[in-house]
């Protein structure tokens, strides 16, 4: 089995990560997106995970469908969109395989994209295209290669597990491990791209990537996030894509 069809279940169940209430980030992020778009529509969520996302979009007048592997994270989604009064539907499945209907106005992927091979990234950029209405706008969030390589060594210790983050400059990838107390350890591997790295991907998938908005900063010293920095401190950029 691949390591993402196991990862983020385990991590939710040893941290419960997915089940936050809404941050005033994921608020910021929908009223930006809705900006952009000019008016709110139909919009898929690739790898919703607990729906904070899809219910701010919800909560902005979107109709939001909010698609992941995980069962649990569609029975949160719906729970935390019913807290505040709005509808997401949602999907479990394999956004490899599984069809989520559509066409959509807008397409969204936060934090999670670069799982697989460059082939898969593709693939999976590819149907994002097709699932596009005409003049439709996908936003994409992708890891940096510079920050998770400066990353590489920070540790978090809790009671119940440690977290250690590291880099394989081979092959450009973040590697985030857990190690529970008592079990085996697991861990995510998602590769990073630049702005110029992510075009070389885009021919053939019919995206262009129209804009790159960077996104923040941990400071893992101070302990502190800052959520706007300049590109090239920035942990992701999100892929602004459109129909090439
Ligand atoms: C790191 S989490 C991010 C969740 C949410 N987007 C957020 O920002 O809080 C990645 C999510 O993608 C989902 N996921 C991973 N691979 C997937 C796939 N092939 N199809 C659908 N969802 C997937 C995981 O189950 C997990 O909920």
């Amino acid at each position: 089995m691949h390591w993402s069809h196991s990862f983020y279940e385990r991590q939710d169940a040893l941290t419960g990560c997915y089940h936050s209430p809404i941050h005033p980030f994921h608020t910021a992020l929908a009223a930006r997106i809705t900006a952009h778009r000019g008016r709110a529509g139909s919009l898929l969520e690739l790898g919703a995970g607990g729906g904070q996302f899809a219910t701010c979009a919800a909560l902005l007048g979107h109709q939001v469908t909010a698609l992941d592997l995980r069962a649990r994270a569609g029975e949160q989604t719906r729970s935390l969109a019913v807290q505040h009064g709005v509808t997401v539907q949602t999907l479990t499945g394999d956004f490899y395989t599984l069809d989520p209907g559509g066409p959509f106005d807008t397409v969204c992927y936060w934090d999670g994209f670069g799982i697989g091979e460059d082939a898969d990234q593709r693939f999976l950029l590819s149907r994002i295209a097709r699932w596009l209405a005409p003049g439709g706008t996908a936003y994409v969030e992708v890891d940096t290669p510079w920050y998770w390589a400066g990353h590489a060594g920070f540790t978090q210790r809790t009671e119940g597990y440690t977290r250690t983050y590291g880099f394989d400059a081979e092959g450009c990838r973040m590697l985030d491990t857990y190690a529970p107390t008592d079990e085996d350890p697991f861990t995510q591997s998602l590769r990073c791209y630049s702005p110029a790295d992510l075009r070389l991907l885009l021919p053939g998938t019919g995206l262009t990537l129209a804009e790159v908005w960077p996104g923040g900063s941990y400071d893992p010293e101070a302990g502190v996030y800052h959520p706007e920095v300049s590109l090239g401190e920035a942990m992701t950029f999100a892929a602004v894509l459109t129909p090439a």
